[in-house]
Order: structure tokens, then C-alpha cells, then sequence
């Protein structure tokens, strides 16, 4: 017989570990992002690679994670006062190449940025399997995100995907980061595509320690908080698209963001 007192206890035990992990004292930036690069290059855990958006890992929703990406892509992009060009596609945390997969055939170049080196070759070779378009993978450092403008070149990308990845960085302070990189990587007429896990009104304290155990709602952001940081960090947001649940997970907002007209020159 299944022993259900052991299942209440060990549910209790992590409810326990997910209030402490909210209400805790936050862990400093730096031991984040140690922990952060500890867990993505370790890959110890069984649910690595489906946290990493590997085809074997989610093999249910691999395939529809991409189609609905460029879908929607193409819906919000209607908003634009023209047509966006998909030449240059940077992806950040391209992953297993759910994304890759469906908007590279479309692009003139695909560059995948992640910090992990089998999860760039992962995705390289799903997108090699579906198209042509030349290919360029970019490792980085979880420490340094920044050294990825110089290796791509600034001004040179047409659009850049942010997708499944903005919740489980360090913070917002490094998600603030990554929108200073795409508005150097990205030229005036660049759109940045990217997803955000909204705090919804159930209002939730975010979890502020133990990155392994809550990669998936590390650095959440309320919707009008996360307008007024891609403002504050040069871009124009142009349309926000809620998916409140998914097959995956839930309190998802997309936004298609272009780089502010001041800063257009
Ligand atoms: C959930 S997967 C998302 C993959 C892909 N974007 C998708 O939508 O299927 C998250 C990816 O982000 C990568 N990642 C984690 N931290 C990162 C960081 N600081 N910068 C860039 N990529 C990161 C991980 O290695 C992983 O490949």
C-alpha cells in the first residue's frame, strides 16, 4: 500500500523549502550567479534537459514550442509601422533550438548565444538538420554576458529572441543586463522579441535564494515593471501578448520591443 503520510511529509517539506526561499534573506548577486553557472554546467539533475529546452527533454512540447514562437512573432509583429527583417537572428539562451529550428530557415544568419557548449552544438545540429542559413554559435560566460557584443559586432542584428530564459536569470538587475546588450546588439530599425514570467495578482513573493530549485521563477517581473525597464533601457515596447498557461508552465508576457526613436539617432 502507498504510504501516503511520507507523501504529506515530503510535500510539507517543500512547501516549507519554497515559503523559506521566498521570505529568506536574498543571496548576494554573485553567489547567484555561481550558483546559476554551477547548475547549468554540471547538468547533475534529471530535469536538466528539459530545463535546457533539449528536443529529448520536452519531447511533447518541443516542436510546438517554436512554431507558436514564430506564430505569435508574426501576429505582434502586424503592430510595426513596417515589416521586420529576420537577417541577422541573435538568440539568447538559444538552448536545445526549439527556436532556432523555425525562425533560422527565415533568417540570413542565425547566431546562438548560451552558457552552455553542448546546448550550442545541441541546437546547431537541429538547425543544421532544417535549413541552410549559416550558423554561429557564441558561448558565454554567465559572469560576463557582455563580452558577447564585441564577438558579434554591435548594430548587427536584426532581431533578437529572448525566449523561455528572462525567468530563471540571476536577477532583474541581470535581466536589465541583457536588454543594455540587445539595444547595442540590435540596429536602429532592430525588434527584440522577448518572454517575461509575469507576477500575476495572486502576488507571490519571488523566490530570492536556492537557484537550482527555482530556476523557473528565479526573476520574475510585473508587466508595467518590466514596460518601464525596457524604457529605461532604450527601447520602445510596442505590444505585450499574455499566455497565462501553457503546456509547459504558466504567467507568461511577450513583448516586441524596437529600440527608442532618441536612441535611433
Ligand atoms: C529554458 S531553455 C530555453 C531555450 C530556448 N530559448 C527555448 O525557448 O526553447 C534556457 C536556456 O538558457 C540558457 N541560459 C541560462 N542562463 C543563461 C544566461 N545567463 N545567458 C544566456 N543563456 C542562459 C540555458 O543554458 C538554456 O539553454
Amino acid at each position: 500500500m502507498k504510504d501516503r503520510s511520507g507523501d504529506a511529509v515530503r510535500r510539507l517539506r517543500a512547501r516549507g523549502r519554497d515559503v523559506l526561499d521566498r521570505i529568506g534573506p536574498k543571496f548576494s548577486e554573485q553567489r547567484v550567479i555561481a550558483e546559476a553557472t554551477q547548475y547549468w554546467s554540471a547538468r547533475a539533475d534529471r530535469a536538466w534537459e528539459g530545463n535546457s529546452h533539449w528536443r529529448d527533454g520536452i519531447p511533447d512540447q518541443w516542436e510546438q514550442v517554436g512554431r507558436d514562437h514564430f506564430a505569435l512573432f508574426g501576429k505582434l509583429a502586424r503592430v510595426l509601422d513596417r515589416e521586420p527583417t529576420i537577417g541577422t537572428v541573435v538568440e539568447w539562451g538559444s538552448g536545445g533550438g526549439a527556436n532556432a529550428v523555425a525562425f533560422a530557415p527565415h533568417a540570413d544568419r542565425f547566431i546562438a548565444v548560451d552558457v552552455v557548449q553542448a546546448s550550442l552544438d545541441e541546437c546547431e545540429s537541429r538547425t543544421r538538420a532544417v535549413c541552410e542559413t549559416p550558423f554561429l554559435p557564441v558561448l558565454i560566460d554567465v559572469a560576463a554576458p557582455e563580452e558577447a557584443i564585441e564577438r558579434i559586432g554591435p548594430g548587427s542584428c536584426d532581431l533578437f529572441l529572448c525566449l523561455y530564459v528572462i525567468e530563471l536569470l540571476p536577477s532583474q538587475e541581470y535581466a536589465r543586463r541583457i536588454l543594455d546588450i540587445a539595444a547595442e546588439l540590435l540596429g536602429p530599425s532592430g525588434v527584440m522579441f522577448v518572454q517575461i514570467k509575469y507576477r500575476d495578482n495572486a502576488d507571490r513573493a519571488p523566490h530570492k535564494r536556492n537557484y537550482a530549485r527555482n530556476l523557473a521563477s528565479q526573476t520574475i517581473f510585473p508587466i508595467d515593471a518590466f514596460w518601464q525597464v525596457a524604457v529605461a533601457h532604450g527601447f520602445e515596447p510596442e505590444v505585450v501578448s499574455l499566455v497565462p498557461q501553457n503546456d509547459l508552465d504558466h504567467n507568461y508576457a511577450y513583448v516586441l520591443l524596437t529600440p527608442s526613436k532618441q536612441d535611433r539617432g
